[in-house]
């Protein structure tokens, strides 16, 4: 199928004439127009982003700690001695899901990351070193680990991820959920959701959550690649919940047009994991449909015909089906 659409979107032309949004128009008619640089660090910084949420009480993925200077490393002991979950260190301003470890259970000086491997506390220490020194961070400057409960995804997704937790990516415009997909880790993504990783992303309908196409590496695929589950069974749970959760991210940043990502925790429910101010554009392949009409009919609104987040849903499940 994804053969044929490409053929049919061959020339940039074409692509526009069929609704795609080049990453030319997403910069130009609505990154710089909607999203001043002074507000990136809102969102670029992830625990700035978490403290924000708190206030706007908008739920995330729980915070442990952070480790910002060398001689704080040893500290990362003290802070999760007492906690029996597992838990997550990933760097301050990291993206596309490098620098990240996910440990799952640890008992003393061993701590076992998703795919069954032992790490020791001074291997931990290293990641922790490596992220201070900005090797996961834009431009190579100084960085931040920051320590954070492991999800504990909805057994709902079990059988849909490998070794990682899936999230919902929710496309925000003007306050809008535009488009959504899910994100699925695979062997190849190492247990993380990051589609150029490997991972699988599955369109949704915003109405109801409901499958529309799945990628990975923007081929079509209808199983996962390693559980072998069919993809076109995937239900999500508390479908508005994940909507509303994105749209009221839009009250608490400056910024007309991000991207939302979003886990389903067991006990809490969905939480926001991170927003981003240049989502990528892979979402309009795994939903088989543009993003530019449904921008422009956002445009075309008053500013003041739905002032609440679960106004704005009900308008976007209506519209975009
Ligand atoms: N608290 C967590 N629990 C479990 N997995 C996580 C957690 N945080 C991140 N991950 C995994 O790592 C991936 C990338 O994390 P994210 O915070 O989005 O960073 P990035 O900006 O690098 O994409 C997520 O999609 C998820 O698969
Ligand atoms: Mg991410």
């Amino acid at each position: 199928m994804l053969g044929k659409i490409l053929k049919q979107f061959a020339s940039p032309s074409a692509l526009a004439r069929a609704g795609v949004l080049s990453m030319n128009r997403r910069n130009r008619d609505f990154i710089m127009k909607y999203n001043l640089r002074r507000y990136y660090p809102m969102v670029d910084d992830k625990l700035r982003t978490k403290t924000l949420a708190e206030q706007f009480g908008v739920p995330v993925a729980p915070l442990i700690g952070a480790i910002r200077c060398q001689y704080e490393v040893k500290q990362f002991e003290n802070m999760i001695r007492n906690r029996s979950g597992g838990f997550v260190i990933k760097p301050g301003h990291g993206s596309g899901g490098r620098g990240i470890l996910v440990i799952r259970r640890h008992s003393g000086n061993s701590f076992e990351k998703n795919d069954g491997t032992l790490l020791d506390r001074v291997q931990i220490h290293r990641v922790i070193t490596d992220i201070l020194s900005g090797l996961y961070s834009l431009g190579g400057q100084v960085d931040y680990a920051l320590l954070e409960e492991c999800i504990d995804f909805s057994d709902v997704f079990r059988n849909y991820s490998y070794q990682g937790i899936p999230d919902v990516r929710v496309i925000v415009f003007r306050g809008y959920p535009v488009m959504a997909m899910i994100r699925l880790a695979t062997k190849q993504s190492d247990g993380r959701a990051n589609l150029h990783q490997g991972a699988v992303g599955i369109g949704l309908s915003l109405r109801n959550g409901v499958p529309r196409m799945a990628v990975q590496f923007n081929q079509p695929v209808s199983r996962h690649p390693d559980t072998g589950v069919p993809l076109r069974d995937l239900r999500v749970p508390f479908w508005k919940e994940h909507l509303e959760l994105a749209a009221r991210c839009a009250d608490m940043i400056q910024l007309g047009y991000f991207g939302a990502d979003i886990v389903l925790d067991r006990k809490r429910g969905p939480l926001l994991l991170e927003l981003n101010a240049r989502p990528g554009l892979a979402i309009q392949i795994a939903n088989h449909a543009g993003l530019a009409a449904r921008l422009e009919r956002i445009e075309q609104l008053d500013p003041a015909s739905h002032p609440t987040p679960e106004e704005r849903v009900a308008f976007a499940r209506e519209q975009f089906a």
